[in-house]
């Protein structure tokens, strides 16, 4: 069954066609990167519009590299939540008016279950019940997983999500947005243990699994700040001064991140006895994440490739596969909503 799946819940305007929810044909991912990075961020407008201009072009591309045509495709699913309310009415309308045309089967998805879902792409197969670890710059979630649509919340970030501290410390580098791979490609040739950074005090009753980031950031820059010096007229220099060395805090700020998720997600390995842990997410392609996640063996830790890690199609028509060979159908009036919608959340 080839399914056409739809995402523009934020930057990425996405487009792809998948074959029996395993078998990618196509994945065309057209990103709005350069039209934010100018602001330091994603601004709503600008992306809304955008998926508005290129979405036409982007399944029709879709279509292209799989060979197809319209008639070929047997099912159609789209992002329905979280993200930006505009930018995901542009995929969902479009993928509405396709499935609706052509007379086809047509689901809503939830973008953070098909970030689970996106390791299954590459031939991993998972025995559910599993640890998720759902990591991006909007989410970041410890879940315990039953099925491809049961997800009970362990634990979340109680401020910021952790590609989010990626991306405000990136911007203080100068790196731009988004920033996660930057501050990944500076940290790997820094001193990791240069500076401690503290971590949260999360680990009892209702918080046990669950993170935060803000207290991280601002230790980060004030690091920095502390070393800056003023420039002539009394401004502050903008530029990170060269008594410290930057990459040195790049390093030691992306150890303690990683710190931070690592203590809370053991901890719910050890306590739930569960020993398979799926990662998804853009903060998913993080390499120092990967490589301490694989030191624990007596885990299963199980990665997307790099490019299905961030936002993509694929990963939306390979779980809308599973609702439609189920029999689940959305109904074309089914609406957009910026929030999760589809996971419970549970104090253990
Ligand atoms: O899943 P995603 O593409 O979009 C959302 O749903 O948010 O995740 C984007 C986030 C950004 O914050 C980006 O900086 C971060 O993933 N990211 C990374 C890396 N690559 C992308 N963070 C850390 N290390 C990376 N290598
Ligand atoms: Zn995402």
């Amino acid at each position: 069954m080839k399914i056409l799946g739809i995402e523009s819940s934020c930057d990425e305007c996405a487009a792809a066609v998948v074959e029996d929810g395993k078998r990618i044909l196509s994945n065309v991912v057209a990103t709005q990167i350069p039209f934010h990075a100018v602001y330091d961020g994603v601004v709503p407008e600008i992306a809304s519009r955008k998926h508005t201009e290129w979405i036409y072009s982007v399944v029709q591309e879709s279509l292209d590299k799989a060979g197809l045509s319209p008639g070929d495709i047997e099912g159609v699913a789209a992002t329905a939540h979280p993200g930006l309310l505009g930018s995901l009415l542009v995929g969902l309308s479009f993928a509405k008016a396709f499935a609706w045309a052509r007379d086809l089967p047509f689901i809503a998805v939830d973008h953070m279950l098909a970030h689970l879902y996106a390791s299954q792409l590459s031939g991993a197969v998972p025995d559910y019940p599993f640890l998720g670890l759902l990591v991006s710059g909007g989410h970041s979630i410890i879940c315990r997983v039953d099925d491809f649509d049961r997800v009970t919340v362990l634990g979340t970030t109680i401020d910021d999500a952790v590609g989010e501290a990626f991306d405000k410390v990136s911007k203080y580098y100068g790196f731009g947005y988004p920033g996660g791979l930057a501050i990944d490609k500076l940290a790997q040739t820094g001193n990791a243990l240069a500076f401690r950074f503290p971590l949260p005090n999360l680990h009892k009753g209702e918080h046990r699994y669950d993170l935060s980031y803000s207290g991280l950031k601002t230790a980060v820059i004030n690091q920095l700040e502390q070393f800056r010096v003023p420039e002539k007229g009394g401004a502050m220099s903008a530029a990170i001064p060269s008594t410290v060395n930057p990459v040195d805090i790049a390093a030691s700020f992306q150890k303690t991140a990683v710190e931070i998720l690592l203590r809370s997600l053991f901890r719910a390995a050890c306590d739930t006895g569960l020993t398979t842990i799926v990662a998804g997410g853009g903060v998913a392609a993080n390499s120092y994440l990967r490589a301490r996640i694989v030191e624990r063996q007596d885990l299963r830790c199980i990665f997307p490739p790099l490019d299905l890690c961030g936002d993509n199609g694929a990963m939306i028509a390979g779980i809308g596969y599973q609702y439609l060979l189920r029999g689940d159908r959305s109904p074309l009036n089914v609406v957009a909503s910026a929030r999760v919608r589809a996971f419970k959340r549970n104090y253990p």
